[in-house]
């Protein structure tokens, strides 16, 4: 074992959770050389037409994130019956049996504002700001943070009205300042999956965010990410309500014997 594994593992034991071992065959999500795909947006209409009572149904939901395009990376993470609609539409890096349902849980509560960090192509980003828009006719701003440039992501910023775009390392110093007076309603970590950078993303938005979210809670494949979120649940259990959305596809356990993304919500009590 090298000596940062041997200090991550102390540190587990010592906060009392279990380290997972990433599998020697699959990489590490989410590096990818890829970032400069452009989205289909015209694709947005399918949440902006449809009506509000369709939106609060899981079922309508899951069918929708299909026909709005999901993404092609590390493709032998999506079940073969889904390889369909994928590299389309908004290239949305999430499984729509999570997805519909988180979405569904957030429609309960009033988001006026949102952040992603770690937007990537944008997609995830669009489809959650047009799903809110729907429930919160006053939702206001939304903020993509990524280290990486991207065209996509940029032109939703000059599409969309209150959307900005942050090229910045979210552990950066100029993210900090940038975000300094700042409070958003809602929060989406899926940026750097260690568990130093996840645990930094917490601590950079637990106290301007009363929705936070981490994507990765239940991945074999991201064991910083699921530590993370075993930490706030032990630490910040008085603070907060916690809901988890971990479905996962027979195929594709089946095939890697892997279970891979899962949303936490940690809802912030008032
Ligand atoms: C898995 S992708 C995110 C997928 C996207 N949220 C979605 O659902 O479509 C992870 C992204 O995090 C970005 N990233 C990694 N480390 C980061 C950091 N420290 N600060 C900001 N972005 C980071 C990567 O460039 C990549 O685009």
């Amino acid at each position: 074992m090298t000596r940062s594994k041997g200090i991550l593992k102390r540190l587990a034991n010592y906060l009392g959770f279990e380290v997972y071992r990433r599998p020697k065959d699959v990489g590490a999500r989410p590096h990818s050389p890829t970032t400069n795909r452009q989205l289909d947006l015209s694709r947005a209409h399918l949440i902006t037409d449809a009506p509000i009572e369709n939106l609060k149904d899981v079922r309508f939901v899951e069918r929708l994130l299909l026909q709005l395009g999901l993404n092609d990376e590390m493709l032998h993470e999506f079940p073969g019956e889904l390889h369909q609609y994928t590299g389309q539409g908004l290239l949305s890096w999430q499984y729509p049996n999570q997805f519909s349902r988180l979405l569904v849980k957030l429609s309960e509560y009033p988001v006026r504002s949102y952040m992603e960090i770690g937007a990537h192509h944008g997609g995830t980003f669009v489809i959650v700001c047009e799903y809110l828009r729907h429930f919160n006719p006053d939702f206001e701003t939304a903020l993509a943070i990524d280290k990486v440039p991207s065209d996509s992501l940029a032109k939703i910023a000059g599409t969309y009205p209150g959307v900005e775009y942050l090229v910045c390392d979210s552990r950066a110093p100029e993210c900090r300042a940038f975000l300094a007076d700042r409070s958003i309603d809602l929060v989406l970590i899926d940026g750097d999956h260690s568990l130093d950078a996840c645990m930094g993303d917490f601590e950079l938005v637990r106290d301007r965010a009363g929705f936070v979210v981490l994507h990765d809670i239940s991945s074999t494949v991201c064991p910083g990410v699921c530590a993370t979120w075993q930490h706030i649940k032990a630490i910040h259990g008085e603070r907060y309500d916690f809901f988890e959305f971990l479905d996962q596809y027979e195929d594709v356990y089946r095939r890697t014997g892997n279970s891979y993304m899962g949303f936490g919500l940690a809802v912030r009590r008032t």
